[in-house]
């Protein structure tokens, strides 16, 4: 166990009688004790080495009391001052207060057991003032580190965010790019029919259908953050969804190579939804393409089906589309929606369809999910809120 360093306590006056006496009631403390006549001398001490109580004649020939007591506390505002006064008078207590002085003692010194119990206060109390700035000075480093760990938090979070919000218009980006993609090579199957055709009114039709598939990119274009935002709160207008099932299988037909592949579609017209028309198209794009790169090259083996059916159970339009592919195997089936996964070779997928499926679907407060038997094909059912007359969605 280390001693805590002795108190530093000086004692001055030029009185010899009381200088002595003085040491002897203080000599037993466990105290650095440093005594001196002289007041140049005492605040020599002062202001080398700083004292922690300062008991002293106010009246010294030299440098006075009060002048002592203002150079100890200016070197440290902790410093215990007690004056020794030959008068006990109102002044005296007044100056005292005044000048932020522990306690007064008279004298001649009647009682010495007096003295030395208000030099243990001082001291105690001293104690107590310097355990407070040690305390507040490990606040104070305390609250630095805390303000400087908040402050690196802060800047995390803010990096977090701002590459979220990077990752999301990537991703954004990424899924225009890949809802344009069908339209635009529709757009060019027709262009190229309609350059190698001689009779107008069907030259006319495909143009048509070139002005359709445009206004389909205006739509997913300038609805950038239709991926992103909330569900549509708003009045969608009822859409057939037989319109867009068929509207979708003609997209693939012009767009994805489909030699060998049988396509069976039972969808009913008077199954409406409330959806962008659009949106709902892009739905059945991506599944029905999904569909046909799974059994793509099956059909050598009597395989290469693709089978849609809509119908209306109670509440909800519910549309299946079902392919004899490879299927899904049952621990990829939660890993399919996901942004950018794909099984597919690069340059082929980018794993972006199901996931816009996924966002679309849930917008209008539908679902989507996975079925069929690993090695005979997959089953991807589509439920969407059944439109009555003009009902809103309600979110
Ligand atoms: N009908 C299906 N049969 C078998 N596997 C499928 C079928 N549909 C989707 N998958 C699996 O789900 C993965 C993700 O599909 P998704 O449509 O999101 O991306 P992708 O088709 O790989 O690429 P992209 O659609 O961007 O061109 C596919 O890579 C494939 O492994
Ligand atoms: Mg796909």
């Amino acid at each position: 166990v280390v001693d805590a360093p002795r108190k530093h306590l000086l004692v001055v006056d030029d009185e010899p009688v009381i200088l002595q006496i003085l040491r002897a009631v203080l000599q037993e403390e466990p105290l650095r004790l440093t005594l001196t006549d002289s007041g140049a001398e005492a605040l020599r001490v002062i202001e080398q080495g700083g004292v922690d109580l300062l008991l002293t004649d106010k009246n010294l020939p030299d440098v006075g009391g009060l002048q002592l007591l203002r150079a100890a506390k200016a070197r440290d505002p902790l410093t215990e001052v007690i004056l020794l006064t030959g008068y006990g008078s109102l002044d005296t207590a007044l100056s005292a207060i005044e000048h932020d002085v522990f306690d007064y003692v008279l004298k001649p010194l009647n009682n010495v057991f007096d003295l030395r119990k208000k030099v243990r206060q001082a001291l105690a109390k001293q104690e107590v003032a310097l355990e407070n700035r040690r305390l507040i000075a490990e606040l104070q480093v305390r609250n630095a580190e805390l303000a400087d760990a908040l402050a690196q938090a802060r800047a995390l979070q803010d990096e977090l965010v701002q590459s979220e919000k990077l990752a999301g218009i990537g991703t954004l980006a990424a899924g225009v790019a890949h809802e344009i993609s069908s339209p635009l090579f529709g757009i060019l199957g027709l262009a190229e029919a309609i350059a190698d055709e001689s009779d107008l009114s069907l030259a006319q039709g495909y143009a048509r259908e070139i002005v359709e598939y445009c206004g389909g990119i205006r739509d997913i274009v300038s609805d950038l953050s239709g991926y992103t935002r909330a569900p549509a709160a708003d009045f969608e207008s009822a859409v057939d969804v037989s319109r867009a099932v068929h509207d979708a299988l003609r997209l693939i037909e012009r767009s994805v190579p489909v030699e060998g592949v049988r396509f069976e579609v039972e969808a009913p017209p008077g199954l409406d939804v409330h959806a962008r028309a659009t949106e709902l198209q892009q739905v059945f794009v991506n599944l029905l393409r999904n569909a046909v790169e799974a059994v793509r090259g099956r059909h050598a083996a009597g395989g290469g089906r693709v089978v849609l059916r809509a119908s209306r159970l109670e509440t909800h339009v519910i549309v299946t589309v079902a392919d004899d592919g490879p299927g899904i195997p049952e621990g990829r089936r939660r890993l399919i929606f996901d942004p950018f996964f794909t099984t597919k070779p690069a340059g082929q997928g980018t794993g972006l369809g199901l996931n816009i499926v996924y966002r679309l679907v849930t917008k209008y407060h539908g679902s989507v999910t996975v079925g069929g038997i690993e090695g005979s094909g997959a089953v991807f059912e589509v439920r969407l809120p059944a439109a009555g007359p003009s009902r809103p969605i309600v979110a």
